[in-house]
Order: C-alpha cells, then structure tokens, then sequence
C-alpha cells in the first residue's frame, strides 16, 4: 500500500478544519496507510543558534532525522491548518523547517536545488475566518506551501478551503463544513 502522511496543525479540540479534514482522511484510508503528524504548539523546537551549530557539526537527533526520511518516502501528503495571522499556525512553520534537512528532504548540487521527496500530491485543507479567497494577496498560507512543495519535490498542490467562517451563522458553518469535505472527498477520488 502507498503511504500518505497527514500533518495536523490544527492546535485544538473542535477545530473546523480538522472536522473538514477527518472523513477525507478516513476515505483516503481506504488506499492509503495512513500515519498522522498531530502538531501542538510545542512539539518541535525553534530552529536557531544551537540547532543550526549542531547541524553544522552532522548532528541532527535520530528521532527527527527519522520523520524527515517518512516525510521524504511518503506518496502522498494532507495538511490541515487553519489560516492564522494571513497564514498557518507557527508550529506548523517550525515542522517545515525541522523536515527541511539537507540530503532527506531536498538537495543542492552547487547549482540548483532539487527536491527528494517521493510525494506525488499535496492536498492542503484549511478554513478561513475573514472572507479571503485562495490566491488573494493577502492569502499568504497557499504560496509559502507551494514554494515548499518546489524546494522538497512534493508535486501537485490542491486546495480545499472554506472562507467566513467567523461571520457565519452556526447553520452556515454546518454547511460550509460539509462543502468543504465533499470538495475535498471530490479531490480523493483522484489523489
Ligand atoms: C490565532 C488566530 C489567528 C487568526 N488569524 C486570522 C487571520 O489572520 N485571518 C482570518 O481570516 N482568520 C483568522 N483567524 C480565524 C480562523 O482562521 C478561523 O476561525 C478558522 O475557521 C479557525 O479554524 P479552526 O476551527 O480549524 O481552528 C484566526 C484565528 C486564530 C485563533
């Protein structure tokens, strides 16, 4: 069976997103194996001074190490974030940069870089709560992910969104929730 890797940022309990991103998951099981990523704020630390020296030095921990290369192998990948500050929650910011490791995830031959991962499609699930559209300007979530999916080799980027979430009645939500995983069932059928 090929492999699909979710990365759950969606940081609490009742999360619109998540509930948007489980039954796609759950059909999507049905090809996949699935090994879930739960982010808290806290489960990867800060890249900076003392990780950058002991990359420096070849040291990065076993356990890290050990996801990037999962990441690396995965065929397919979901990501479910909830768009905050006009983008995603830090923590899933600090994932990216503690996978991003030099010989696992990407490469460099002098000249240009070149993605190693085996991942043929990324669907990223995400709602918002302003009424701003994927690809608007101020949406800042969608072109960071795809600019990583160039750098890591991840392929094709596909997107379900739901947007005003916080200028809705609770029935517009349902109802938005709902669009949101038949959008999303729609894409896993060909994922
Ligand atoms: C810390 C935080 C920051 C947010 N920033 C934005 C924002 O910049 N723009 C926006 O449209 N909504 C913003 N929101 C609203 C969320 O995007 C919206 O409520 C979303 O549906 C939350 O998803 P969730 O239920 O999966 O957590 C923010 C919410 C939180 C908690």
């Amino acid at each position: 069976m090929e492999k699909l890797i979710v990365v759950d940022a969606c940081m609490h309990e009742g999360s619109r997103t998540r509930k948007i991103m489980e039954p796609i998951v759950a059909r999507l099981a049905k090809r996949y194996s699935v090994e879930k990523i739960v982010l808290e704020a806290d489960s990867y630390p800060v890249v900076g001074k003392r990780i950058l020296e002991e990359r420096s030095s070849g040291y990065v921990p076993q356990e890290i190490v050990e996801t990037a290369k999962k990441v690396a192998d995965a065929d397919r990948l979901v990501i479910a974030a909830p768009f905050w500050d006009m983008s995603y929650p830090s923590a899933l910011k600090v994932f990216f940069e503690n996978m991003s490791l030099f010989n696992i995830t990407f490469a460099n031959n002098g000249k240009e870089f070149t993605g190693l991962c085996k991942c043929k499609k990324v669907l990223y699930i995400t709602t918002r709560g302003m009424d701003i559209k994927t690809g608007e300007a101020l949406e800042q979530a969608t072109p960071y992910i795809r600019a990583l999916s160039r750098l890591w080799g991840l392929g094709e980027l596909l997107v379900v969104a739901e947007e005003n979430m916080d200028y809705s009645t609770p029935e517009q939500i349902e109802l938005k929730i709902r669009d949101g995983i038949e959008k999303g069932l729609k894409i896993a059928e060909n994922f």
